[in-house]
């Protein structure tokens, strides 16, 4: 199982120093969700913030596109340093083109859906995608509450696709992540059990003791 650690809710003011202690505290991936004000009711940052990032850690970046356009900006987050880009169907463009636009730059090709959206739109891109990216809260901030439900999305996932890796995102803490990796979740973002909290190392211990 991996922790991929949500930079949302850390001080934006000094990043840097926040994903180095990530990085100490024993984070798998840094989730870095970038949201442009229109796809979501929320803005972060874009690409230039990934390549300031990129020289911090040798953890993998995990790009979270909540954004209207992916394809106009997907070349430029892959050249700052983007490892897994994950984009959601509900965006605009077609989402086979945007998956070999995101492999032909160099990076993993994630596919996102919203809690509203069936996990069933996702079946034409299992064989094209390196990873299906579960929201189990409505995308856009952090903090919120997990939604059980979308658990059921993870089995179906894991029928279909059994070798597919499936990340689940929102409302992930040390009483909701064990009913997420017995459905099948192998990669779970986490953004407020972890930044915030007053020791980083003990945060992620606790989520990686509590998926057991
Ligand atoms: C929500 C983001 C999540 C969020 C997770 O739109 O995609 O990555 O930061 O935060 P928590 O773990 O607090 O739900
Ligand atoms: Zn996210």
């Amino acid at each position: 199982m991996k922790i991929a650690v949500s930079i949302l809710g850390a001080n934006f003011a000094d990043l840097g120093t926040e994903v180095r202690q990530l990085d100490r505290a024993g984070a798998d991936w840094v989730h870095v969700d970038v949201m442009d004000g229109h796809f979501v009711p929320n803005i972060t940052f874009g690409p230039n913030m990934v390549h300031s990032l990129r020289p911090l850690t040798e953890k993998p970046l995990d790009v979270h596109l909540m954004i209207s356009q992916p394809q106009a900006y997907i070349p430029q987050f892959i050249q700052a340093g983007a490892d897994v880009v994950t984009f959601h169907l509900e965006a605009e463009g077609d989402p086979a083109q945007t998956i070999q636009q995101i492999h032909a730059a160099g990076a993993k090709a994630g596919i996102s859906v919203k809690p509203g959206t069936p996990v069933t739109a996702l079946r034409p891109y299992l064989s094209q995608v390196d990873m299906v990216l579960i929201m189990s809260v409505e995308p856009g901030f952090g903090g919120q509450k997990f939604n059980p439900a979308m658990l059921e999305k993870v089995r179906w996932l894991k029928k279909e696709a059994p070798q597919l890796p499936v990340e689940i995102d929102g409302g992930i803490n040390p009483d909701t992540i064990h009913a997420a990796a017995e459905a099948g979740v192998e990669i779970f973002v986490a953004g407020s059990a972890i930044v915030g909290k007053a020791d980083y190392k003990a945060a992620v211990t606790a989520l990686h003791r509590a998926s057991e």
